[in-house]
Formats: structure tokens, sequence, C-alpha cells
């Protein structure tokens, strides 16, 4: 059962119980509802994924109540502290580097070692970051490949049953999602939204660049390179290993696995531990090593675990 919350004190404490205990919750900003969870926490992180039903890990946006909180996460470029001042709190997104201390689940960044951080605007989104204290992960809360929900109707139309609560805020006002901005090194629109480019641009006093296709998508496949790769060769489909191969197993029956994705076949907690055995594998393999993974079903999380293991294991 999904609960409707009223943005009151009992309301937005209840919703950051839930937040705390690892579920989901839908809160309004002031661009479309989001579908949040804890981003420290690979569990809370893989559900999101696994309540929108998408088929691909890609990058979450994480936001967080104030410019002081942002900077605990990643690290700011002059560009950045400017747009930063002038429009935050509101619709706008910045991609910049990840702290090394962040502590945020790899899932929520698909690898990269950049975040996506925004600070919204929306009392209730406001209220409800610092009732809960810490980083939220939220795309927009609508099962994946359809459009994003800019009332609470809409995201139980889409979520119910799926996540724990929505907090019902009333209409969005701007009803689009966040302009993305990123620095590599000169600021580029990776994504058009809430806020014009023009308005940014003249806060610059630069236009902001065209990124390319690649930088611009960065789920599609020519991105792949940037996404976090083993240095190890990957060989999929893998039961069970040959000699010399760091397994990861899956299910029960991997038994003799060097690192097992979910020792009950449980596709969330796989998904919640990839990134990080995808990495210890590699440091375990070593230098030109080679990594075997288990089959892994191919429904539900399975597929974005299936497809984030095809580009690991893509040539290179
Ligand atoms: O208005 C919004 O931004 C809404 C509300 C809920 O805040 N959120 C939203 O999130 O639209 P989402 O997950 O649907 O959009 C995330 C997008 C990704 O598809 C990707 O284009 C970009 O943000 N993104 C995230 N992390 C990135 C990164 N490290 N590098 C480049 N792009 C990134
Ligand atoms: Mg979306």
């Amino acid at each position: 059962m999904t609960e409707i919350l009223t943005p009151n004190d009992q309301g937005l404490a209840r919703a950051a119980d839930h937040l705390r205990r690892g579920e989901l919750v839908a809160f309004p900003t002031e661009t479309v509802y989001g579908l949040g969870g804890d981003a420290r926490d690979d569990r809370a992180v893989a559900r999101i994924f696994e309540a929108k039903g998408r088929p691909s890990f890609n990058p979450l946006i994480v936001h967080v109540p104030d410019l002081a909180a942002a900077r605990r996460f990643v690290t700011f470029t002059p560009m950045a502290e400017r747009l930063a001042a002038a429009f935050w709190p509101g619709p706008l997104t910045l991609v910049l580097p990840m702290r090394a201390d962040a502590g945020l689940s790899p899932l929520v960044s698909a690898g990269l070692p950049t975040v996506a951080i925004r600070v919204p605007a929306h009392p209730v989104a406001q209220a409800l970051l610092r009732a809960f204290g810490g980083p939220v992960a939220a795309p927009s809360a609508n099962p994946s490949g359809r459009v994003s929900p800019t009332r609470a109707d809409h995201v139980m139309a889409g979520l119910s049953g799926r996540i724990a609560a929505v907090v019902d805020g009333g209409a969005c006002a701007v009803g689009l999602e966040s302009t993305i901005v990123g620095f590599d090194p000169v600021p580029a629109l990776l994504r058009p939204g809430g806020l014009p480019a023009e308005v940014l641009e003249e806060c610059l006093g630069a236009a902001l660049a065209v990124p390319t296709v690649q930088a611009h998508r960065p789920n599609a496949p020519g991105q792949l390179d940037s996404h976090y790769a083993p240095g190890a060769s990957v060989r999929l489909q893998a039961s069970p290993s040959l000699p010399g191969e760091v397994w990861i197993g899956f299910g029960p029956q991997a038994e003799g696995a060097a690192l097992n994705l979910s020792p009950t076949g449980d596709l969330v907690e796989a998904a919640a531990n990839l990134f990080h055995y995808l990495r210890e594998a590699d440091r375990l393999a070593g230098p030109g090593g080679r990594i075997a993974v288990a089959p892994i079903p191919d429904h539900g999380l399975g597929r974005a675990i299936n497809d984030r293991l095809r580009r690991a294991a893509a040539p290179r």
C-alpha cells in the first residue's frame, strides 16, 4: 500500500522515516514529482530503478537543501559557484566532480566520476530534505517511458503499490524537468529544462557549449567508455568459472564464487552490489586479469543489471 501524506510536520516526519528505512517516497519539486530514495543507500537506489521499471542504470539527480549540503558531495568550479549562487534553490541541476568522500551509492551516478546535484525550491521538497537530513536521489516519479508527473494523483496512477508513500504538495509550478548544466571544463547545456538557457548564459556572460551526442546521453551505447569499465576482461553467462578467473556469482547455486551478487537470488540486492563487486573483482583479478559473471535472470532489475554487464564486457 502506498500512503498519501499531507506535508505537515507529522506527514513529513513519516516520509523522512520511510527514507531512513531505505523506502521510496515521491515528493513534489517545483519542476515535477520526484521518486526519492536515500542516495547513500545502495538498496534504496536499486529500488528506484526497480519501481520505475527502468531497463538500464542511468545516472540520477541528487537533491540537497542548500549549497552547503551540495559541497559535501561535489567540488565546485568558479562557473558552477556563480550559477548556484544565482539560481539555487531552483530548477537547475549541476553536473560536477564527485568528492572522494561523498559516500554516495555508485548506482546514483551509474559509476561515473561526476554527480548531478540540485537544490529544489519547492517548500515541501525543502522541508522533506531538512527533515530527512541526507541526500535524496530522485528521478521523475513515473514508470519508465511514461510522462513525468506534476500531481500526486499522477504519481499514484503510475506507482501505487510500488513505493511507500507520496507527499501530496499539489500541482508543480514549472511542469518541466530542471535544466542540466555540465562543466568539462566549459559550461555546457546537457538537458534543456525549466530554466531557460538564455538566462543562464546571461549570468555567465558566455554562451553555453553544445555538448557532443556522447556527453549529452550518458547512457547511450557510445558513452560506455566514460562509465566505469573494469580493467580486467569480463566474460558473461559464466557458470562455473574457469581457472584463473574471478567469478562473480548469483544465486544459491554459485558455490565457490569469490563474490556473490545475491546468494538468495534477489535482484534488488544484486543491483545494490553490482558496482561495488565489479570494482572488487577488478582489484582481485589484477592488471590484465579475467572476471567471469554468472547468468542473471533477464527480467525486472535483471534487465538493467545485464545491460550494465554487457557494457562492462564490451570489447575496448
Ligand atoms: O526536475 C528534475 O530534474 C527532476 C526532479 C525530480 O528533480 N528530476 C529528474 O531526474 O528529471 P532524472 O533522473 O529523470 O534525470 C536525470 C538526468 C539523466 O537522465 C542524465 O541526463 C542527467 O540527469 N545526469 C545525471 N547524472 C549525470 C552525470 N553524472 N553526467 C551527465 N548527466 C547526468
Ligand atoms: Mg525522467
